[in-house]
């Protein structure tokens, strides 16, 4: 971790009273979720993306694309959110405002205890109807049998209910997560590449309104030229440093 992006990080943290938070896949890393892009251990470099997270993949063999997501929501229900995760929790019972964005799918954010979520790619532990008649399911528990199973109100496939390749967000989603970065004071932009829009755009967005851009990554990112610190290391390392109670602010 490069101390003087953590200490700078710090001091820029140190008055502010409503933050924003950006969250990718790397934010989950340490709590055994894979991330997408990371080499060999990313998902897209074991799997194909057009295969397994588009309309189109999933219309090709649905089978296959909905055992993928069984998979992958054994591999959420082992997790446990994790340092960073719980730092931001508990920062928020400090702050005017907290607001997360998060781009995962696994929930961890909620389980950790955060209450202000959005959800702008979806959650993999629900599942909704294919075609447009609106079946939710919330919990993997209640769907009706088979892989996939059949929507019980037209007869379509139920479906994974994330965010695909060429699909676009929930307008609510996404005009939610504009005002919670444009309304900040500061926004943490941790463990993502940057490199999915329209999530990638959001921290200019945020610089653009006057917040302040705090990058977290172990790695240099394509929104590092956007940020006003870049701190390297990981989210469950940096945040627990980063949001360190010493006075009444985010942090300091
Ligand atoms: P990526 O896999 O593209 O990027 C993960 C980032 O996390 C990389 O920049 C890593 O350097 C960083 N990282 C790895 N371990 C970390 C750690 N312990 N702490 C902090 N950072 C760490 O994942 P996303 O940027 O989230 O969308 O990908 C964006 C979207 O692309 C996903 O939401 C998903 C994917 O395709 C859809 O499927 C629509
Ligand atoms: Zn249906």
């Amino acid at each position: 971790m490069n101390e003087g992006g953590l200490e700078a990080a710090r001091e820029l943290l140190a008055r502010v009273r409503r933050l924003a938070v950006l969250t990718g896949a790397g934010m989950s890393a340490e709590s055994g979720v894979p991330t997408f892009r990371d080499a060999q251990t990313g998902l897209w470099s074991r799997f194909d993306p057009m295969q397994l997270a588009s309309p189109e993949g999933f219309r090709a063999d649905p089978p296959l694309v909905w055992r993928w997501y069984a998979w992958r929501r054994e591999l959420v229900a082992r997790a446990r959110p994790n340092a960073g995760h719980l730092s931001l929790a508990q920062a928020a019972a400090r702050l005017d405002r907290l607001q997360i964005v998060t781009q995962n799918v696994d929930g961890l954010h909620q389980r950790a205890g955060s209450r202000d979520v959005i959800e702008i790619h979806g959650n993999i532990v629900r599942s909704r109807c294919l075609e447009e008649c609106g079946l939710v399911y919330e919990r993997p528990e209640d769907l009706p049998p088979g892989e996939p199973p059949r929507c019980p109100g037209c007869g379509s496939w139920l479906r994974p209910d994330v965010v695909w390749f060429g699909e676009m967000l929930d307008p609510e989603a996404l005009h939610a997560a504009e005002a919670a970065v444009t309304g900040a004071e500061a926004l943490l932009v941790v463990g993502t590449s940057g490199l999915v829009y329209p999530a990638a755009g959001l921290p200019m967005h945020a610089r653009q309104a006057g917040a302040r851009v705090i990058v977290v990554n172990p790695q240099p990112t394509e929104i590092d030229s956007a940020a006003d610190v870049v701190v390297r290391g990981a989210a469950g390392v940096v945040l627990p440093a980063l949001l360190a109670r010493e006075s009444g602010s985010a942090a300091g």
